[in-house]
């Protein structure tokens, strides 16, 4: 461990739960959960909120428990942490999904956190006003992104500009560290965020009728069960349970990063609640307020599904846009909206890199100024494609594999890892420590036999249903699929540096090495 790791400490509580909410709430929220709860009207909220008590949480709690657990042992990320869960030669390996997942979520999501960035300005310039018509907006779009183009890259300056900003943002956070760098911006971006979103759902809440619905019908969208039915279909529960896992970043390895500089006195179960209520809150108070039910009330029900239907931006960056024109103080409230969205990335995305920072810190003994020009160096590089080939799939093909497979196949492995291996009685222990809450008996239960049977189902979903389609690249067009290659051997890349690190990490640094020989 080197010593700006050492000294590095979450300065307050209110940090250090200001950051693992931040880490949670982000683009999900606000982009993903209106995307995902739209088709099915209330009745996705059954299925959420079961996800929510049955999986989020628990496994909440236990990321926090073996984070914190790992970090007593100087692991900052989890292959450190699995393997002193499980002292299997497979453990260590299994971790490296959780640092494999959020930074390869991160080289994208930094991308779309840039064009909330990109759109608060665009916004308060007023560049687009005038331009009051979906299409024109879906148009504008295109056009700020230069996917519309038919040429090899999808590039526009314009973008590319904001890119680097928000790039060089999440980059020198990064550098700073846990204390001085991501603790800073959280206690002050989590507040701001919270008062934009409320004055954003105020607004919302106060709009006048539009041909005759009111916004009681856009709230209906998200809180009325129509259509019971609905919750005999499979993909309703795999959606909802899907935004659960993403949105409050379990099975992503940065929740372990940041819990691994707790102290073992520090409380892991209410900090954790809380951290979880917060996300929620945003999501389903603040998220489910603001666009799905401005869209029905704008557009009506069946337009705004249609909206949704055309992939999780449309609401936010066609559709809004819209009625801001039509708002007074629109400028405002859109600038709201914006900076409301750049700041919920920004807070997730300067966790996606920590797991990997911790590791080349840690365990291949880097120093930090080293440690993060790797990573400043290697991101921007992988970012290249994604943002030059956004036309061709480069970003959803690593969304699926990363952001959607992969975090359920390390979820429901430490689930499984945690409650059998370890062994659930060891781990309420070890998550009870210098606990301010004491969790009810029930989640013992719940932790030990529901959430890993729960996300080991999921996982088996995912592969009876899509993953082969998505393998055999069915459906893409024959010009697309090298790019899809391309995405797949970024992917593999990074995989192959990651098990060589930990490899050579296991062979040369002295603390398992001795271990290996007194075992
Ligand atoms: N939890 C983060 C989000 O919702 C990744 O965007």
């Amino acid at each position: 461990m080197t010593d700006s790791r050492r000294k590095d400490r979450w300065a307050t509580r209110y940090g250090l739960i200001m950051a693992m909410a931040g880490n949670a709430v982000g683009l999900g929220n606000f982009l993903r959960f209106p995307g995902k709860a739209a088709p099915y009207g209330g009745a996705f909220m059954v299925p959420y909120l079961l996800a929510l008590v049955l999986l989020g949480i628990p496994l909440m709690w236990m990321e926090w428990t073996i984070g914190r657990h790992g970090g007593g042992f100087g692991h900052g990320s989890t292959p450190g942490m699995m393997h002193r869960i499980w002292r299997n030669p497979i453990s260590k390996y299994i971790g490296i999904f959780g640092i494999l997942l959020p930074a390869m979520v991160g080289i994208y999501y930094i991308y779309i956190e840039s064009w909330a960035l990109g759109y608060a300005w665009e916004t308060i310039v007023g560049s687009y006003w005038g331009k009051t018509d979906y299409q024109q907006m879906a148009d504008t779009f295109t056009a700020y992104l230069g996917t519309g183009t038919t040429s090899t890259f999808s590039f526009s300056p314009k973008a590319y500009f904001f890119f680097i900003i928000a790039f060089a943002l999440n980059m020198i956070i990064l550098s700073r560290g846990i204390a001085k760098g991501i603790e800073v911006v959280a206690a002050y971006a989590m507040p701001l965020l919270l008062v934009l979103g409320i004055v954003l759902a105020v607004r919302v809440l106060t709009l006048p009728p539009v041909e005759g619905r009111t916004i009681a019908d856009g709230l209906a969208q998200i809180w009325r069960i129509d259509d019971w039915s609905v919750l005999k279909r499979t993909d309703v529960w795999i959606a909802a349970t899907g935004q659960i896992f993403f949105s409050l970043s379990v099975g992503l390895g940065m929740v372990h990063s940041y819990a691994s500089y707790l102290q073992k006195h520090e409380d892991i179960t209410l900090s954790g609640l809380t951290a979880c209520s917060t996300n929620e809150f945003v999501e389903v108070i603040l998220g489910g307020t603001i666009a799905i039910p401005a869209a029905v009330l704008f557009f009506g029900v069946a337009e705004t599904r249609g909206i949704v239907a055309q992939g999780p931006f449309a609401i936010a960056f066609h559709a809004l846009p819209v009625i801001f024109q039509q708002m007074p103080a629109g400028h405002f409230f859109g600038a709201a909206w914006f900076i409301l969205l750049f700041l919920a990335g920004l807070t997730s995305s300067m966790a996606m890199f920590t797991p990997l920072l911790l590791f080349l810190e840690d365990e291949l003994q880097l120093t930090r100024k080293k440690a993060s020009l790797f990573i400043t160096v290697g991101a921007f590089l992988l970012m290249q494609p994604v943002v030059l080939f956004l036309h061709r799939g480069v970003l959803d093909e690593i969304d699926y594999w990363m952001g959607d497979l992969g975090l359920v196949i390390f979820a429901a492995s430490e689930a499984v890892i945690f409650a059998w291996v370890y062994g659930l009685a060891k781990g309420w222990e070890e998550m009870h420590h210098g606990a301010d809450l004491q969790v009810p008996r029930v989640f013992y239960y719940i932790m030990k036999y529901i959430t890993p049977t729960y996300a080991v189902a999921l996982l088996a979903w995912y592969f009876y249903d899509g993953f082969w389609g998505k393998l055999t690249m069915k459906g893409a067009s024959p010009e697309v699929q090298p790019y899809l290659w391309l995405a797949r051997g970024m992917i593999l890349a990074v995989t192959i540096f990651l098990v060589w690190g930990v490899w050579y990490a296991w062979r040369t640094h002295p603390k398992f090495f001795e271990e290996e020989k007194s075992a």
